[in-house]
This record gives C-alpha cells, structure tokens and sequence, in this order.
C-alpha cells in the first residue's frame, strides 16, 4: 500500500485506525522528513504505539478519536492511509467516515486503503468464510466501498490490487480528492 501510496518527502501523511502505529512507523521510518499522524479509538494500541516510536527515537503525532469525527481542519493532509480498519464499521459509519476523510485531504490529496473484501466473491476459503461471518464485512464488497467513496466526494476511486490469502481476499483501493 505504501508503494502505491507514492508519498513525497514533504508530506503529511494521515493513518486512520492506526492501531499499534506500525504502519505510521514504517512510513516515518521510510520517510523521515513526513509528518506522520495516526488516529485511534483504542487508548492501549495508542499507549503502545507511542512506545514503538519512541523506542525508534520517532516523533509521530497519535490521536485518540474516531474516524467519522476528525479532530483535524479540512484540508489538512497529503495522504490519508487506512489498513484493515473499515471493515470494523457499521454500515451507517462508512459513509461518514469516508467524507471525514474527504474534508481533511487538500486538494489533489489521495486516499489509500487496504482491507477485508466483503463477499460478491464467493471463492472464499474456510478461514475466509468465517471472516466473512463478521457483521460489517456484508458491506464490504469493493463495489460497495467503491460506491461509498464516490458518494464521499472522491472524485475517483477505485479498486487498484487484491491479493488472496489464507483468510480471504484483500482488496486495495485508491480515492483521489
Ligand atoms: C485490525 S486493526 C488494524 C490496525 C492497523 N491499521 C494495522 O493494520 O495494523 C483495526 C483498528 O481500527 C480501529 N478502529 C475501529 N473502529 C474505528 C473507528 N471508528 N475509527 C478509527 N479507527 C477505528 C481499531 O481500534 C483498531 O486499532
């Protein structure tokens, strides 16, 4: 995702469900003049994010919030990066989520995203079909959430690789603003 994401070193750079900031680290690490913010619910992914940077001398910005309330002013970030978080929303949160997203990326700012395909795709394997039994993958499909980004006010999304593993398949997903 973040070969596709193609950051430039005088970005800002926005991680949504950051989790425990491995991602956020990674980009920071990779791209050590990037401004790297990472948002999270989770107030013990984030104490644990904190500790990985630290223990990398890495300055990250980590947030507790949600993403369909950004605690940041429109048009704050180059990129807006998001791995396996989607899924966990309701459906009612998607939408909102991503125009969140949409207000806080400038002009020409771009949205990578990589998560769970919810099943159209019936060649799921047994691991697959027991994810798939998670509630809020039913609106997963790609055409869903491909649907749900142009309705955010993307003007171009799209579903750029998949790739199938053990536990099903991920689908990984551009939307430029
Ligand atoms: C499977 S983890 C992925 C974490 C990280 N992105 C990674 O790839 O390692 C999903 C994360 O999404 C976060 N999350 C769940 N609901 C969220 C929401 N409404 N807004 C932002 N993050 C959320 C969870 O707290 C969790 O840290």
């Amino acid at each position: 995702m973040l070969a596709q994401a193609g950051i430039d070193p005088n970005d800002r750079v926005f991680d949504l469900g950051c989790g425990t900031g491995t991602m956020a680290v990674i980009i920071k690490k990779q791209f050590p003049q990037v401004e790297v913010v990472g948002l999270d619910p989770d107030p013990r992914a984030l104490a644990r994010a904190c500790k990985k940077a630290a223990r990398e001398s890495l300055t990250i910005q980590f947030d507790q919030g949600f993403g369909d309330q950004l605690p940041y002013p429109a048009a704050s970030f180059d990129r807006a990066l998001s791995s396996f978080m989607f899924h966990h929303l309701p459906a009612e949160e998607k939408g909102k989520t991503l125009r969140e997203v949409h207000r806080v990326l400038k002009p020409g700012g771009e949205f990578h995203m990589a998560d769970f395909e919810g099943p159209e795709d019936r060649k799921q394997g047994f691991f697959g079909r027991l994810l798939l039994s998670h509630a809020h993958l039913k609106d997963n499909s790609a055409a869903n959430v491909i649907a749900l980004m142009k309705d955010a006010g993307f003007a171009d999304a799209a579903k750029v690789g998949r790739r199938t593993k053990l536990f099903g398949a991920v689908a990984y997903y551009r939307a430029m603003k």
